[in-house]
């Protein structure tokens, strides 16, 4: 008989006919009662064993983390929190496991210790709904852009460029480091190795996207990028999964109105798909609010707060505005909270911009036109700035609890501006022949931004670190899986 999901077992109406299930043992109580999981949803079905009749072998079996198949009638439950349960006549254990071995009890683990079993932990109620809602905001960022008729792109893994020009790139080589070639000037002679130049892995598909944009319109990638930037923190991923749209025509407020609209979308799309493991990751960090002091404690549950992400516009300040705000704020020593910063010019420290959204609008805040010299060469200067004052057309977007979840700008369509302002950093004109074609050949006003893809699941689920949100975390000195 061909099994059916827990999830759509869960909402049958129509009982009182036989069917079979399969899945994980989560509990099984009194020898009577197997709480099963299969995945398809947060929650267990009851499977009530006939113990009388079952062999005392195959009760012993019926542990935690254990896959079994069982057979019987789908009835109505009399237990909490369940409409039916399944009255089982016959049971198959498929794979055993045992519970002196087994890492995943039914009991509280620390997330410290489930990021070392990153293999095992998906099977515990947090990271099924963790893994489930990152899957569904994954289709929604496809379904919103072909539905809106973008083009998805696929920009490649190897590249020779530099996209951010922050030289924080994992090299590829197939040259044998143990005698690696030389040339005559005594530096590796790379023209040896596998593509005859030297190669790493993306750190954007943006250059590669824009090319494409400059064709079809309106593209996104959508794929692995990978930053070997030394930062143990709780919002940086060696290899992280991004989003690119790209759109010839857009200047700097479009984009804006795209970025906005996307990040809705998904959100959206999430919370209506997900009410379940959403309301259990809602619980789960309520319980944990109750261990913290009470200023500490947030202001909002997870679904509230996704909800007045939906229902606020966000909100949109000059990188100048921002100065001047954070300028005029009181410094407050006692929360260890040091923003004042005197300096134009100087980037945002995380600090900065969590005061900007979580303390000073309380919304997410869409910050833009940056000066040029700490944002990217392909960004497109603002006209009529100061010398000295220069400014790009840049955007970030910053979101309470997260920092920076887009970065984005309008790229510098003009072939003279780009190329001047390639040689000012040292940036090889050579190496980037083809995206200035982009520029030499019907070149025009284009904008998109990247939007990292862990740090929106770790806004929707709640969870504080970035190491929670992805299956496999590379971070530095990890990469055990
Ligand atoms: O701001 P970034 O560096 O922008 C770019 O790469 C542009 N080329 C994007 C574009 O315009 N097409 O990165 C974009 C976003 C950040 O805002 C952040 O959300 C995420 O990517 N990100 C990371 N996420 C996890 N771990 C890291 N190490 C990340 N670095 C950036
Ligand atoms: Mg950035």
């Amino acid at each position: 008989m061909k099994h059916s999901k827990v999830i759509d077992l869960l909402k049958s109406t129509n009982t009182l006919h036989e069917v079979t299930a399969k899945g994980w043992v989560r509990t099984f109580r009194n020898n009577q009662f197997i709480a099963l999981n299969d995945g398809s949803t947060i929650n267990n079905i009851q499977c009530v064993v006939d113990f009388e009749n079952t062999p005392d072998e195959t009760l012993k079996r019926i542990t935690t983390g254990a896959a079994i198949c069982v057979t019987g009638m789908l009835s109505e439950s009399r237990g909490a929190g369940q409409n039916v349960e399944i009255q089982v006549t016959k049971i198959t254990i498929l794979g055993d496991s045992d519970p002196d071995k087994f890492p995943m009890q039914p009991k509280k683990h620390s997330l410290e210790f489930l990021r070392e079993n990153a293999h095992l932990r998906v099977r515990t109620n947090a990271f099924g709904a963790i893994m489930r809602v990152r899957s569904t905001l994954a289709f929604a960022v496809h379904q919103y852009f072909q539905e809106k008729g973008f083009f998805y792109v696929n920009t490649p893994v190897i590249t020779g460029a530099d996209a951010e020009g922050a030289g924080e790139m994992f090299q590829v080589t197939s040259l044998p480091l143990d005698n690696l070639p030389k040339n005559e000037e005594g530096n590796i002679d790379y023209k040896k190795d596998f593509f005859g130049k030297h190669t790493n892995l993306t750190v954007s598909g943006q250059l590669e996207g824009e090319t494409f944009a400059m064709a079809l319109g309106q593209i996104y990638t959508f794929g692995p990028t990978f930053r070997a930037e030394n930062s143990n923190t709780s919002r940086h991923l060696a290899e992280f999964w991004m989003i690119e749209p790209e759109v010839a025509f857009n200047d700097l407020a479009d984009n804006m109105d795209l970025a906005e609209d996307f990040i809705k979308y998904v959100v959206k799309y999430t919370v209506a798909k997900c009410e379940d493991d959403l309301k259990f990751l809602e619980g789960r960090l309520l319980e944990e609010e109750k261990s913290k002091p009470l200023a500490d404690r947030s202001e909002m549950a997870l679904l509230e707060k996704l909800n007045f992400v939906l229902e606020n516009n966000f909100k949109r300040v000059s990188y100048t505005e921002a100065i001047d705000i954070l300028r005029d704020s009181t410094p407050n020593k006692k929360k260890k909270f040091q923003y004042i910063i005197n300096e134009w010019g100087a980037d945002l420290q995380s600090e900065h911009e969590r005061f900007l959204v979580e303390k000073h609008f309380k919304c997410p805040v869409i910050l833009f036109d940056y000066p040029a010299k700490i944002k990217a060469f392909y960004m497109r200067l603002n006209d009529n700035t100061e010398p000295g004052k220069e400014t790009v057309r840049a955007m970030d977007i910053l979101f309470p609890g997260i920092g920076e979840i887009v970065g984005g700008s309008q790229r510098e369509e003009r072939y003279d501006v780009l190329v001047e302002k390639m040689r000012a950093l040292g940036i090889d004109e050579e190496e980037l022949w083809w995206y200035l074609d982009t520029r030499r050949f019907g070149s025009a006003v284009h904008s998109g931004f990247g939007l990292g893809f862990e740090r929106l699941v770790l806004f929707v689920t709640g969870m504080t670190n970035i190491r929670d949100v992805i299956p496999f975390p590379r971070t530095p000195h990890n990469a055990e899986f």
